[in-house]
This record gives C-alpha cells, structure tokens and sequence, in this order.
C-alpha cells in the first residue's frame, strides 16, 4: 500500500516533468498551449504578450524579488519576475480610478484595449468595471489596415465589438484613427496616386469610419502623429502626394460624417515645450484660421520612469490656450527591468504626476491607459530590456501605479 503510494506520487510528477520547457524554449504568450514551466536553472520570463521564454535564472531573478523561484515557475509566476509583482509594494488605495476622475471634474479615466485581449475572462472582468474605466480605446480595430483592407471593402466587426463593449459597459469611446502613416494597406502605399485620387482615397476613409461609429464616439483621432520630433511634417504617402491639405481634407470629412463628435490631431513627444509641441499649436492655429474644424490635440503619454518632463502641465495649458481641449491619449511609464521596489515608487510618483497635471488643466477631459496591464503592453516587443509601464502587473494585480493615479485626481 505504501508502496503503490509512492509510485502514485511518482507518476504524478512524470506528466511534470515532461512539461519542462527546454533552455530558451518558449514557455507562454497568447494561444501557447505546451509547457509552461522551464527545467532546472531557468525561469520562465516574460517578453510580450505573445511571447514568454525560459531563461537563465541568474539572469532574471534579482534580490528584490526573492519569492520568485528559479524553477518550475508558470508563466504568469514569470510575468511577476518581470514586472516585480510578487514581493513589491502593493496598492493600497481604495479608490476607483474613473470615479474619483470624475470627482475632479474630468470626463473620464479610461484604457486601451485589443479584440485579442477580449478572450481574457479576468481581463474582461476588471476592464468591464466602468468605475474604474470610463472610456475605452480600440488599439488597432479602427486603424486603416483592420477597417479598409482592400479599397472600398470596409470591415467594421473587431471594431464593432470594442464600440458595443463600451456602449454595454456604459464607457465613452475614442475613435483611433482615421490617418496614419503606420498600419495602412498595401494598397495605399503601393500606387502613386494623383493628389485627387488620394484626396478621395482620404475623405472616403474618414468619412466612411466616422460615418459608421456616427453617435457612438466621443472623440475621434482623425490625423495621428503627423509630425517628426524636430516639428517638420512627417513625410508619409499622405503629405507627400497632398501636404499639408491631408489634414483638412480628413477633419472635413469627419466632421461631415459625425457632426458632434470631438475631432482632434493625436502625437506623442507632445509632453514638453519643444519643436514638435510647438509645430502642434502652430497647426491648429492655421486650422483655426481656415475655418477647418479641430477640437482637441492628443498627448499620447509614453513615458519614461523618471523623465517626466517639468513642463508637463504648463504645456496642456499651451494647447487649451488655443480654445480646443486636450486628453492623455496614450499613458504608459516603461521602465528597465526588472523592475524594483524603487523604480514602482518613482513611477507610482510620475503617474500621480502626470494625473495631477491633467486634473490642475480645465481644458484636460481625460487620460487612457494604453492597456490597463503589463499583460498586454506594447511596450516590451517595441523597447528591447524595458516594460511594466502599466498601472496593473502581468498577473492583474494593481501596482503602486495604480495609487499614484488614485492621488493624483484626489489630492
Ligand atoms: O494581429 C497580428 C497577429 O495575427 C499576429 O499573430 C501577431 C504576431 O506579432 O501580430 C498581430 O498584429 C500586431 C498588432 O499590434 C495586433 O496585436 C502587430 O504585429 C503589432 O505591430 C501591432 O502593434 C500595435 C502598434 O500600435 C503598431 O504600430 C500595438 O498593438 C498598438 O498598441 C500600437 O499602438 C500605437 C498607437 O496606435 C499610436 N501611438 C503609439 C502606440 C504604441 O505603439
């Protein structure tokens, strides 16, 4: 008896162990169904939100997190070694995110979110809560390449499924985006067209986009990231076959298509006094002065853990000096992992900053997360060594973050 026990217990290890991924093997990521624990010596460590990967355990576990074990770690086990989850401070805050935002006089707080994330039932849990989330974002279901495919085939339905989300969820929807030089088509970049044909080709677009989501959406980013960091004008297909008439030509078709809905111009780097910023208010004041409709400038927010920069607020100011509202469109704090108690404090610091700049602008409606978690940020499979720029870790769990934004609406 005691025997078959033993053989019991050891044949409950066989399937185990057999499950061990090998060194460097991948071990997690959206749709991986093989193993997702990594054999003796490696951790198994996440990169993206497709992609997690056994690695050296001296390589991934630090002295700040000593409750991550160097084997048999799962996946989401291994998101905490990368974001720093498992023994770091915790939030504390009782508050809730979209209602103290609203408490201070904003629209909303919202998020991101992507039609591959919508599987995630814990995910979907948390994002449904529209205390906290007041506003969602589509990540990519509205961009040209998932609306206009092929030309005139216009396909709503993973954009259709964020815009009945919110509605059901009672959360206001941005719009994002009608023109962009990234995520188009073939089709469009791989013609030379007449400055008519692409004049065309744009207002269609627009018109059609906007058109369809007509009443649904509170604002939309008709034109994103028009501009170079030196505040010259990118040079995509769009600016180069039409100029700078690209911009009216969409927010005319906009406006014609959904006449109350927020029309603004979205770019990142916006976040300090500099060329881009100031190129910016240039742009909407000769819109103001054709009498092109122009609502709002997004400021995307991606930010650095410690960089926020000091004219942070005095440069939302600069914008609503102009008539036109803004919103942080895009928030996310990276830092370089692994992260550290440390690096949780000072971003927790900068997201209370960032909200509290917000909050002290009237002309400030709302911020966006770009994704509520560390689980599915852009952020790792774009800035090679850095990520947990979320207000939520890998494992749905609220980091300090999440109080730094809790503060910064109360406080
Ligand atoms: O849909 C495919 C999937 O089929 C495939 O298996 C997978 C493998 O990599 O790729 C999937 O497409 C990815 C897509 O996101 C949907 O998840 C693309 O590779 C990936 O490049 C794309 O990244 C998006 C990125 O824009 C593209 O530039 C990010 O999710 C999205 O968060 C990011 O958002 C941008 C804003 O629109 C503008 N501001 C910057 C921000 C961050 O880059």
């Amino acid at each position: 008896m005691k025997l078959s026990a033993s053989f019991a217990a050891l044949l409950a290890l066989i399937p185990f162990a057999a499950a061990q991924q090998a060194a460097y093997g991948q071990c997690g990521g959206q749709g991986w169904t093989g193993a997702t624990t990594c054999v003796a010596g490696y951790v198994c460590t996440y990169s993206n939100a497709y992609y997690s990967q056994c690695l050296p355990s001296s390589t991934t576990s630090t002295s700040s997190h000593p409750g991550t074990t160097a084997t048999s770690s799962s996946s989401h086990a291994s998101s905490s070694s990368a974001t720093g989850s498992s023994s770091a401070p915790a939030s504390t805050s009782t508050a809730k995110l979209n209602t103290v935002a609203k408490l201070a006089g904003k629209k909303y707080f919202g998020t991101a979110t992507d039609n591959s994330e919508l599987t995630d039932t814990a995910y979907v849990a948390i994002l449904d809560d529209n205390t906290e989330f007041g506003q969602l974002t589509p990540a990519n279901s509205m961009k040209w390449d998932a609306i206009e495919p092929t030309q005139g085939t216009f396909t709503f339905t993973n954009g259709d499924t964020i815009a009945n989300l919110a509605k059901a969820n009672g959360q206001l929807l941005r719009g994002h985006n009608c023109v962009w030089y990234n995520q188009l088509p073939s089709w469009v970049t791989a013609t030379t067209w007449t400055a008519a044909q692409l004049s065309s080709i744009v207002s269609t677009h627009c018109g059609t986009l906007v058109g369809h989501y007509k009443g649904q959406v509170y604002s939309w980013d008709v034109i994103n990231e028009p501009f170079n960091d030196d505040g010259t004008w990118r040079t995509d297909i769009f600016y180069n076959t039409l100029g700078t008439s690209y911009v009216s030509i969409a927010l005319q078709a906009a406006r014609a298509a959904d006449p109350n809905a927020k029309l603004y111009i979205n770019d990142y780097n916006l976040e300090s006094s500099s060329a881009k910023a100031t190129a910016m208010v240039n742009l909407v004041k000769s819109l103001q002065a054709a009498g092109v409709p122009i609502d709002g400038v997004g400021i995307q927010g991606h930010l650095i853990v410690g960089e926020v920069p000091s004219t942070f607020q005095s440069t939302l100011s600069e914008f609503t000096a102009l008539g036109i509202e803004v919103a942080i469109t895009e928030l996310d704090i990276r830092m370089t992992l692994p992260s550290t108690p440390a690096l949780l404090a000072q971003q927790k610091t900068d997201y209370q900053t960032v909200i509290a700049a917000c909050k002290a602008v009237s002309g400030c409606v709302g911020v966006t997360v770009w994704d509520y978690t560390d689980k599915y940020s852009w952020v790792p499979s774009t800035f090679s060594g850095q990520g947990a720029a979320c207000p939520w870790d890998a494992n749905l769990v609220r980091k300090p973050a999440y109080d730094g934004i809790a503060l910064g609406w109360t406080t």
